[in-house]
């Protein structure tokens, strides 16, 4: 069984929070937005990333068809601070590996109904990469609105990044007057940069590289790590 089906395995299925409970408190972020090509799998590897330089032993999984979090892993060089997959067990149930301590998740596009209900569940914080466009809003917006109905009790906490959003543009103050207005947290805005798409390449994170080469991004990453924990 893939780690796209855990939802639907029989663990899954009848609770699917059982699973993350094994080792304790183990902090659940889950990367959505029902939209493709938004920037989901890029947030979710950079997560991963952040968390295992902290020196935390971090898994990454898809609830994913596409699989590409595990594509990604397979790209990552030895000498890189090791991120996780999904341990397939015999009894084909799917959990993250012993000792795992954060777990970062990647969505499909188009994931709501009683999947999303289900996902949201097992989040502690859920991050949802928006671009500026009036369409890319308009798109996200039901969505929003069953994450917070869900998360009504406060968890799962839920943080909005502006994904390839240049501060300066109209559509950037656009953004960030729907997400207020929606009274929730714009925790950070990301720039176009091909930074990301080198990157992701070589199976590689802003936080493995040299400081120095990445700096502006590492910069506009500052209040997304501190919102993460
Ligand atoms: N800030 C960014 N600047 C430039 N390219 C980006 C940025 N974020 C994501 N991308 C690129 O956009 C494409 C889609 O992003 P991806 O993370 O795969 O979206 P999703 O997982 O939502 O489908 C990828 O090629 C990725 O490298
Ligand atoms: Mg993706």
């Amino acid at each position: 069984m893939h780690a796209a089906n855990i939802l639907e395995s029989k663990a899954g299925v009848q609770n699917p929070a059982q699973t993350f409970q094994e080792g304790g408190p183990m902090p659940v972020i889950v990367i959505a937005n029902p939209k493709g090509g938004v920037g989901k799998s890029t947030l979710a590897t950079n997560v991963a990333g952040y968390f295992a330089t902290q020196g935390h032993s971090v898994m990454l999984g898809d609830i994913d068809k596409q699989q590409s979090s595990r594509l990604w892993l397979g790209l990552r060089p030895p000498a890189a601070v090791p991120i996780a997959a999904w341990d397939v067990a015999r009894d084909d149930v799917v959990r993250p590996p012993k000792g795992t301590t954060h777990v970062v998740l990647d969505t499909p596009a188009g994931l709501h109904g009683k999947r999303l209900k289900d996902v949201l569940r097992i989040a502690d914080r859920v991050l949802v990469p928006l671009q500026a466009s009036i369409f890319d809003i308009y798109a996200t917006r039901a969505f929003l609105d069953q994450v917070m109905d869900q998360g009504k009790d406060g968890k799962p906490a839920l943080g909005i990044v502006g994904m390839r959003v240049d501060e300066r543009t109209i559509a950037s103050e656009q953004l960030q007057q729907f997400v207020a207005g929606l009274g929730l947290p714009v925790v950070g805005m990301l720039r176009p940069t091909q930074n990301y798409v080198h990157l992701a390449a070589r199976g590689l994170t802003l936080f493995d590289v040299a400081p120095g080469r990445v700096a502006r991004d590492l910069e506009q990453w500052r209040d997304i790590c501190k919102w993460l924990g």
